[in-house]
């Protein structure tokens, strides 16, 4: 059976100039053609459609998260050759895995996501928000990325893992550089290189904080994910310090880019802002209609571990599909006017956080952060301005992020 494509060389670039910084207008186009279409320049499916992207985040059992088996696994082997340290902690992420690994990884950690941890948290971030905010509160225009879309999760989530204060600087430069691998920003020497010293310092810096959690337990990720399951087994000392440092690095690049995207946002509809700022307490779906909008991950891969018929097409075994959680959010079949910014839309079963047994962990503290985030914000300044000339986005085909994104903020 022959599948169905777009017929369109150009139309199937997923990092042209269009799929990349009008992704609502491109994977609309795509949408409209079929919202599962093979792309033969990716060599893969690619989902546009809401209800397509949510089952297929759903369907673990034929849709494998694995990125060392497979299709992925041969692409990444080659890319990374050079690298094998780096591949070796990658290997062990619990969110390339599927079950039992993913299983056995995923409770443990999940230990420290207990509700009364994250709401621990609170004012803390309360307080980061407010000592970031301070130095522009005369309106002088600043990079907003950097000095505070960055800052802020990264230092939530070493505090929350329980790295302490003194490694936040080198904890924020590596997780940069990590980012640039896993997010698959270029696969040059250079990058690779930089990404695999990162892993190395990191893993330096966690291995004596986890032994010693491992002897003395405290209430903090690390200590969870140092400790015994309920069987008695206990992952590798490798294997908890790669999933910190997936914690370190899922926890901050997606943030910053959601509360970068949630300004631009804003900025494009002021309407909503003055709408936020006459009702504080629409900041949690604020939160929820910037995940819908312009959420910080474009899509997520997976790959066909059998043939079946997926929504009427037939995948073989061995496929790729690229689950696009943009096209997700702006499916009118699934969102009244998707193309608008409404704070008050709700219900919003948005797929940014993905569903099933991959579903965001972080999503609770990527909640509580970005909610009081712009409950401050609104609280703060009448409008927001973006004074970069023209935004411009990463080429990446996963995240969604900025390369910069200067703003000037106008207070009461
Ligand atoms: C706005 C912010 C965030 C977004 C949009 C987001 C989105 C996602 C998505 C879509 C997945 C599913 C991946 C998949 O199905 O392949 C995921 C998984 C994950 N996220 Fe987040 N995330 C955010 C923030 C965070 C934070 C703050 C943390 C940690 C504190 C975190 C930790 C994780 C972990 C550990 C997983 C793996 C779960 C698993 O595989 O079972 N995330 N995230």
């Amino acid at each position: 059976m022959s599948h169905v494509t777009t017929h369109d060389p150009e139309l199937d670039n997923l990092l042209g100039d269009e799929a990349i910084n009008h992704p609502e207008r491109y994977y609309a186009r795509l949408r409209k053609i079929n919202p599962i279409l093979w792309n033969p320049r990716w060599k893969g499916w690619v989902v546009t459609g809401y209800e397509p992207v949510m089952s297929g985040f759903r369907d673990a059992e034929r849709l494998s998260s694995d990125r060392f088996s497979g299709p992925f696994g041969a692409e990444l082997r080659n890319a990374q050759s050079s690298s094998q340290q780096l591949l070796g902690f990658l290997s062990k992420f619990f969110v390339w895995k599927d079950p039992p690994y993913h299983t056995r990884a995923r409770a443990l950690v999940n230990r420290a996501f207990v509700p009364r941890n994250i709401e621990r948290m609170r004012p803390r971030i309360q307080g980061l928000v407010r000592d970031l905010v301070k130095p522009y509160m005369d309106g002088q225009p600043f990079d907003f990325l950097s000095q505070f879309a960055f800052t802020l999760p990264v230092i939530v989530i070493s505090e929350f893992l329980g790295v302490g204060d003194e490694a936040r600087e080198d904890v924020r430069a590596w997780s940069e550089d990590l980012g640039a691998v896993i997010f698959v920003r270029g696969h040059d020497d250079e990058k690779l290189k930089r990404g695999e010293a990162a892993m190395r310092n990191l893993a330096a810096l966690m291995r004596p904080i986890v032994q010693s959690r491992i002897e003395s337990p405290r209430d903090d990720v690390l200590s969870a994910l140092s400790q015994p399951d309920e069987n008695g087994e206990r992952l590798s000392e490798d294997e908890i310090i790669a999933n910190a440092a997936l914690m370190v690095f899922a926890g901050h690049e997606t943030t910053m880019n959601l509360l970068a995207n949630g300004i631009v946002a804003f900025h494009n509809f002021p309407k909503q802002w003055e709408l936020l700022r006459a009702n504080p307490d629409l900041a949690r779906t604020a939160t929820e209609e910037i995940l819908r909008f312009d959420g910080p991950i474009r899509a997520l891969g997976r790959w066909a571990k059998e043939s079946f018929d997926f929504h009427g097409q037939q995948i073989e075994a061995g496929e790729r599909v690229l689950l696009v959680q943009h096209g997700a959010n702006r499916d009118p079949a699934a969102f009244k006017d998707p193309d608008t910014l409404d704070i008050t839309r709700w219900p919003n079963r948005h797929a940014a956080f993905g569903q099933g047994i991959h579903t965001c962990l972080g999503a609770p503290l990527a909640r509580l952060e970005v909610v009081e985030a712009l409950g401050y914000l609104a609280s703060q300044f009448r409008s927001i301005e973006v004074t970069t000339p023209k935004l411009e986005y990463n080429p990446t085909m996963v995240s969604r992020s900025l390369k910069e994104l200067q703003v000037r903020f106008h207070a009461q």
